[in-house]
């Protein structure tokens, strides 16, 4: 079976969470490819020389998760040779044997624009710095919540901004605001999709 979930929307909506569980619960393989940008990010020297010669084992490198990966990756995403050398690979995962969930930006916009099921989830900015800010150890965080805030709304511009593959929902997305929604609920709502697009 070819099947192919692709989750987009801006950093800390919640993508990964409802990605990972999607993938579990029909059995799907799941690629985070945000990794992808973090990894070519952290490499250093030549950006796009770093993302042809990526292979998997990049991804598991330490440190990818922080803020400051995902700041670089952001960088590194705007440049459009960076984002080319990266395709082949994004696509072959989704179409790989078993069916496969892709979370990102781009992913049902320019790397799956025939995915069966696209999501598009969301959360207000402040929302979604607040969860960061939490996830950094809230009053004991590293910054405060307004330096964190500051950061996601940054990341925003950039991502959304860029001439190529903007972050942007695509035409058929489903949107999924989770400014709301307990993490349960947003899975739940993620499930349903995918289940009606499965039969
Ligand atoms: O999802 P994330 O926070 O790990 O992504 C890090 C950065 O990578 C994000 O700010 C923009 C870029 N990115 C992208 O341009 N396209 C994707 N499909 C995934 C991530």
């Amino acid at each position: 079976m070819i099947f192919t979930v692709a989750i987009d929307g801006p950093a800390a909506a919640g993508k990964g969470t409802i990605s990972r569980a999607v993938a579990e619960r029909f059995g799907l393989a799941h690629l985070d490819t945000g990794l992808l940008y973090r990894a070519v990010g952290a490499m250093g020297g030549d950006p796009v020389a770093a993302a042809r010669a990526l292979c998997p084992a990049d991804l598991d490198r330490e440190g990818l998760r922080s803020l400051e990966a995902g700041q670089a990756a952001s960088r590194v995403a705007a440049i459009p040779e960076v984002r080319k050398a990266l395709v082949a690979f994004q696509r072959d995962f989704a179409r790989r044997e078993g069916g496969a969930v892709l979370d990102g930006r781009d992913i049902g916009t320019v790397i799956c624009p025939g995915a069966d099921v696209k999501l598009f989830v969301t959360a207000s900015a402040e929302v979604r710095a607040r969860r960061r800010w939490l996830e950094l150890g809230g009053e004991d965080a590293p910054k405060p919540y307004d330096a964190v805030l500051a950061e996601v709304q940054e990341r925003d511009e950039r991502d959304m901004n860029r001439a190529d593959a903007p972050l942007r929902p695509a035409a058929d997305a489903h949107l999924l605001d989770t400014s709301e929604l307990s993490v349960e609920d947003a899975v739940r709502a993620a499930c349903a999709e995918v289940a009606r697009a499965l039969g």
